[in-house]
């Protein structure tokens, strides 16, 4: 969330975005920055200043006493408890709103907020590293390092605007990640890690079972060895047991959505992938092409599970995105189908 004051002469006075929890919103640092320059001029706000108080003061009450004369907002909160109650305020004290100007750019800044208040569930974003023919590794028992340096800390920089990452039970038994955010910025809340795992194939003495007392890590599974179940929750580890274990999604991100986390990363591997577009879960993608041709019949693709009969029903992308990173090709965009 971003926020300009603009004075009647077209300077901009003040400006400010929202960090994380605790800290005062975009409007109010950017009006404290323009202070009595603001007075008569236009506030430019990326979503819907909000009119009640919740953990800050309420937004439009600040525009209101600074004396802004306009604002422009794309885009109502999607909080159905408040949506438009701000735009109201604003109109209602003699300010001119205007809205819709760049709305799809506002809605993409806003995506998992927007996911979280209208499909009820956390946003999916799957993430894979894939070579040019589409694997993700040599063999599904072993871990393989596809991405170059620039993929590999742009991973990084994705991890940071998620709340939860989640990978399959092999995954976590063949790569033994870490899945942790190395991007070295502040975060709004730790990171949780979570694992689909009813065979409870992930090692006692994996990196996220160690480090589990020190970052929230949880375990979904169907399976019955207690003794293991045991072990992992004395090292920390919240164990999620229910008969579908991982295999229920929707349930999944019931789970995460009661534990409030708004948006999860899937980092794979293939079978995960998979279930994710099975159930059409997936809001957004991101592969990572590295320029190498694997090959041969034993290495996984990037998507298993059921896939789809004709190419019809074939998931397509639509606002696609192209960075070059290093020597690797980022592909970002909206997975979606005609039917
Ligand atoms: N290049 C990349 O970006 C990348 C990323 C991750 C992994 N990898 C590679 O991919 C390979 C592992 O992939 P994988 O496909 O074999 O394993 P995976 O997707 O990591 O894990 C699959 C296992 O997860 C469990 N599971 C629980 N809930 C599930 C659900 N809803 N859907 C599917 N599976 C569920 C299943 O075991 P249970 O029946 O026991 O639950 C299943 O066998 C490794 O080689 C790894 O190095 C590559």
């Amino acid at each position: 969330m971003g926020c300009l004051i603009v004075s009647e002469v077209g300077a901009i006075v003040g400006e400010g975005f929202y960090t994380y929890d605790g800290i005062v919103h975009a409007e109010q640092i950017a009006l404290d920055a323009a202070a009595g320059r603001a007075r008569g001029a236009t506030a430019y706000i990326s979503l819907e200043p909000h009119a009640h108080r919740g953990k800050t003061p309420p937004c439009t009450k600040a525009l209101i006493e600074a004396g802004i004369r306009r604002v422009v907002c794309p885009i109502e909160d999607p909080n159905p408890l408040v949506s438009g109650r701000g735009f109201s305020e604003l109109t209602a004290a003699g300010i001119e709103v205007s809205t819709g100007i760049l709305a799809k750019e506002a809605a993409e800044l806003n995506e998992k907020f927007i996911c979280w208040h209208r499909k009820g569930r956390p946003f999916v974003h799957l993430k894979l590293a894939m070579s040019l023919d589409g694997r993700i590794s040599l063999y599904s028992t072993v871990s393989t390092a596809l991405s170059g340096e620039g993929a590999r800390s742009q991973v990084q920089n994705l991890r940071h605007e998620y709340d939860a990452i989640l990978i399959g039970g092999n995954t976590a038994l063949v790569d033994d990640p870490q899945l942790t955010d190395r991007s070295g910025r502040p975060r709004r809340r730790p990171l949780v890690r979570v694992v689909l795992d009813n065979r409870l194939q992930i090692p006692l003495a994996s990196s996220l079972v160690a480090t589990a007392r020190h970052t929230p890590t949880l375990v979904f599974t169907n399976g019955n060895d207690g003794r293991k179940i045991d072990h992992l929750r004395d090292a920390g580890v919240e164990v999620i047991f229910s008969d579908a274990g991982g295999r229920n999604l929707n349930w999944v991100l019931a789970e995460l959505k009661e534990r409030q986390i708004q948006s999860l990363l899937v980092e794979g591997g293939s079978e995960i992938a998979g279930s994710f577009f099975d159930a059409a879960l997936v809001d957004k993608v991101t592969f990572l092409v590295a320029p190498l041709i694997i090959g041969g019949r034993s290495a996984p693709a990037a998507i298993s599970g059921m896939g789809t009969e004709s190419l019809e029903y074939a998931w397509q992308l639509t606002n696609i995105r192209l960075d070059k990173l290093g020597n690797d090709i980022q592909i970002t965009g909206y997975p979606y189908r005609e039917k």
